[in-house]
């Protein structure tokens, strides 16, 4: 039993009880800690639509008592199509395990996470928001007033975090990602009877078709019976960072004139959709309170484009770390923990990060080529995210712990922390180059351009 699981266990304040909450009470709990959750929504509706999981995230998942289950949604397409936008000609198949890992729906793997995290006995305190931090004690405050202290507080708050702007000091507004979404999610059964488009819903399927800036992700899940499709395309307009803004339909249908048949009545057929600006964070220069008692976690610290894959993914893997952070420093040391966890997670969610960018960005050009009358490698189209698979975050934290920790003291003796990169010149970002089985082979670091100063400060 480690130091921590005795009579005066750590105790654990998770603010966000989204995948990213969930996963980091099961990581808590399974260290020994005891765990208060508080979310602000009063029940959780089935929100959202396709959502992927990576093996990087069952392996922990699973060490937690929560993996058939995920299976059970997840693991029905073996692959997926990419096409290209005018014909539906396919210029690449790509086994799903390979690209973006087990696709189910977010609502259905957000009740999987949620019965987990009740099944092992914590309590998930519903319709309570908090509002206020303290971060030297650290504690939180709740709309009714009550005020609730621990040895650490985990901001698991989402995208719009509050935790967020405590942790940096100043309101960080949204970016655009210079893309935005349509998105819709509707029962199939009204495409059945349609020639053109009854061959997707025959299961559950997988289908990318790309274009010029712009391509359409369709998924169908629960075995044929629900019709997902995201188109993205170019869009600088203001940003509105909402999960429920209602699209325009006849804008979709605009865009997608020309487009393959089979997709095409599909969207025609379409009776609402949602629009969703992709918003963006700059990468942000520590995740830590200055007390060291607050830490982000999830899409506070590290959202990712769609096209990553990976949010949820990596949403688990913090969770494991730092759990496994605390258990190592122990119920005295928070501060150690928390400044180790950020350094080990960085580097790796950055890059799950810039996958996304890099697969987005090849879809959206990789025509000219075709253009130019020359044949696509369909290694260029492909998602690289395979070598984020096979890693161990428990086992990788325990790996490094003696000498990111043996860093970390100095700098808390010495009162000055590193920030996680220089925001002179930016994160240094890895360039990773793959064989053509996605191995990793070789990587170089390059620096990424400097992220603008932040100018608007929290009053
Ligand atoms: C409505 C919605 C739809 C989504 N749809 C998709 C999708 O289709 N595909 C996909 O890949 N990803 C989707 N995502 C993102 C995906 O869920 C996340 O990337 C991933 O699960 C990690 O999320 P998280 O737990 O860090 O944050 P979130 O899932 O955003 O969870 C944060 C939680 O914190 C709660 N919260 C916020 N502030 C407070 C507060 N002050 N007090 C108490 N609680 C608070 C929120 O209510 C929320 O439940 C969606 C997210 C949301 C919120
Ligand atoms: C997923 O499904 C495939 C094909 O049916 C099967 O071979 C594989 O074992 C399944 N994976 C898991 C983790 O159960």
């Amino acid at each position: 039993m480690s130091e921590s699981a005795g009579s005066n266990p750590i105790k654990v304040i998770i603010v966000g009880a989204g995948l990213g909450g969930c996963a980091a009470a099961l990581a808590m709990h399974y260290a020994g800690f005891e765990v208060t959750i508080f979310e602000k929504i009063r029940k959780f509706d089935r929100l959202g639509d396709s959502l992927g999981l990576g093996e990087n995230a069952l392996r922990l998942l699973a060490r937690w008592g929560l993996h058939d289950q995920l299976i059970k949604i997840g693991n029905k397409s073996e692959d997926m199509q990419i096409r290209r936008w005018n014909d539906g000609t396919i210029l690449a198949v790509q086994p799903l395990m390979d690209m973006a890992g087990y696709i189910g729906h977010r609502g259905d793997y957000h009740d999987a996470f949620l019965e987990r995290v009740r099944e092992c006995g914590m309590v998930i305190n519903m319709g309570h928001k908090v509002v206020a931090f303290d971060e030297d004690k650290p504690s939180v405050t709740l709309e009714d007033g009550r005020e609730f202290e621990a040895d650490i507080v985990i901001g698991a708050d989402g995208i719009k975090s509050q935790a967020r702007e405590l942790v940096l000091g100043f309101k960080d507004a949204p970016k655009s990602s210079g893309y935005a979404c349509f998105r819709a999610y509707f029962k199939g059964e009204p495409l059945k009877s349609i020639p053109a488009c009854a061959p997707l819903l025959e299961k559950d399927c997988v289908n990318i078709w790309i274009g010029h800036d712009m391509h359409l992700v369709q998924n169908t899940l629960r075995d044929g019976e629900e019709f997902n499709w995201i188109l993205t395309h170019k869009d600088t307009a203001d940003i509105k960072e909402s999960w429920f803004q209602p699209g325009d339909m006849d804008e979709v249908r605009r865009l997608v004139v020309g487009w393959d048949p089979m997709i095409v009545a599909a969207v025609e057929k379409t009776e609402r959709c949602l629009d969703w600006k992709i918003c963006y964070r700059d990468p942000l220069p520590t995740w830590v309170s200055r007390s060291h008692k607050i830490a982000l976690l999830g899409d506070s610290c590290h959202a990712h484009l769609p096209t990553s894959a990976q949010g949820a993914s990596q949403a688990t893997e913090s969770g494991a770390v730092l759990a496994i952070c605390l258990k190592l420093a122990g119920k005295g040391n928070v501060p150690l923990a928390t400044r180790v966890y950020e350094k080990l997670r960085f580097d790796r969610v950055r890059q799950a990060q810039l996958n996304g960018e890099d697969v987005r960005d090849r879809w959206h050009t990789v025509l000219k080529t075709v253009d130019d009358g020359k044949d696509i490698d369909p290694d260029d189209v492909k998602i690289k995210n395979r070598w984020l698979y096979p890693f161990d975050a428990e086992a990788d934290t325990y790996a490094r712990w003696d000498e990111v920790s043996s860093i970390v003291r100095q700098e808390l003796a010495s009162g000055t922390i590193t920030p996680l990169f220089d925001p002179k010149v930016g994160p240094a970002r890895k360039l990773v180059r793959y064989d053509a089985f996605g191995r990793q082979i070789q990587h170089d670091f390059v620096h990424e351009p400097a992220v603008p100063a932040p100018t608007a400060v929290v009053g």
